[in-house]
């Protein structure tokens, strides 16, 4: 865990200014699509760099520099270097850097040992590992206690239109939209499940997601005595790509309501 976080503070060092910076240009024409992506780019290279010193045999899956197979195929790192990227192209300051610790059991079986989510903006460190608790900064993290549907709120997220899930979600969102208190769309999947983690959403789901937004929200919610599910199989939701997660007493329901519009398409 020091390992973890200690590279994710190194890596974030900038961002807060570099955040200030795309403030800055949202009102010039030339756009901060490149300069949010060099930030990405320096962002995934400290990660990978502070990690390999610590670690020098783990592997890496990392959103911008793929799969790089370690010494030890028993272990890799997993990395999301800014998620929620769109959010820091416009300036909203909802994002974070996501790192999981992936021990692989066997071919398509994994489990995550150790997870870090961190909002620079806020400067929460989100953190996890198997079997110890989840924590935002030094606080316990508990997922929330309520149990009516009808009260309660819900995160997701919409795959890119034309994508194969995107009319599918779009049933899942009316569904939902229908029973619950509210739904909210943050843009950054890996925060979102730490929200969850933290009690602040009730629960939440998403299709066509890869592994790095997933993994380590995963395992804070979990740790904070959540359910975390696949939403169309008895699968791990980081091979299917969905993900359905809520407290205990809600999530039955909200995986019930997110299996409907499948069987009616
Ligand atoms: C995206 C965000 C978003 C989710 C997308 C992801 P990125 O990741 O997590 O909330 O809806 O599916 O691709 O591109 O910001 O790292
Ligand atoms: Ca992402």
């Amino acid at each position: 865990m020091n390992v973890m976080t200690a590279a994710v503070l190194k890596a974030a060092r900038p961002l807060p200014r570099d955040f200030g910076e795309v403030e800055r240009l949202q009102v010039s024409r030339k756009g901060t699509a490149n300069f949010v992506t060099v930030a990405d780019r320096r962002t995934e290279k400290t990660l990978r760099e502070e990690l390999q010193k610590a670690r020098p045999a783990f592997g890496f899956l990392m959103e911008e520099g793929g799969e790089i197979v370690g010494k030890d195929p028993e272990h890799r790192w997993v990395i999301d270097p800014i998620d929620g990227t769109t959010n820091f192209i416009h300036a909203i300051p909802y994002f974070c850097i996501s790192v999981a610790l992936e021990k692989i059991i066997a071919p398509g079986k994994s489990e995550i040992l150790a997870a870090v989510i961190y909002d620079p903006i806020h400067n929460e460190m989100f953190t996890a590992e198997k079997g110890q608790g989840a924590y935002v900064n030094d606080k316990k993290l508990a997922v929330s206690r309520r149990d009516d549907f009808s009260e309660a709120l819900f995160g997701t997220g919409s795959p890119r239109f034309g994508s194969p899930n995107y009319d599918l979600s779009n049933r899942m969102l009316h569904t939902v939209r229908e029973k619950a208190a509210g739904i909210r769309f943050c843009g950054a999947a890996a925060l979102d499940l730490a929200y969850v983690a933290a009690g602040r959403f009730d629960g939440y789901w998403h299709t066509g997601l890869q592994r790095w937004d997933m993994a380590a929200g995963m395992l804070l919610i979990q740790e904070a005595g959540g359910v975390v599910s696949s939403i169309h199989a008895d699968e791990n939701p980081l091979d299917s790509g969905t993900v359905c997660a809520a407290n205990r007493l809600l999530h039955p329901a909200l995986l019930n309501m997110l299996r409907v519009p499948k069987a009616a398409a």
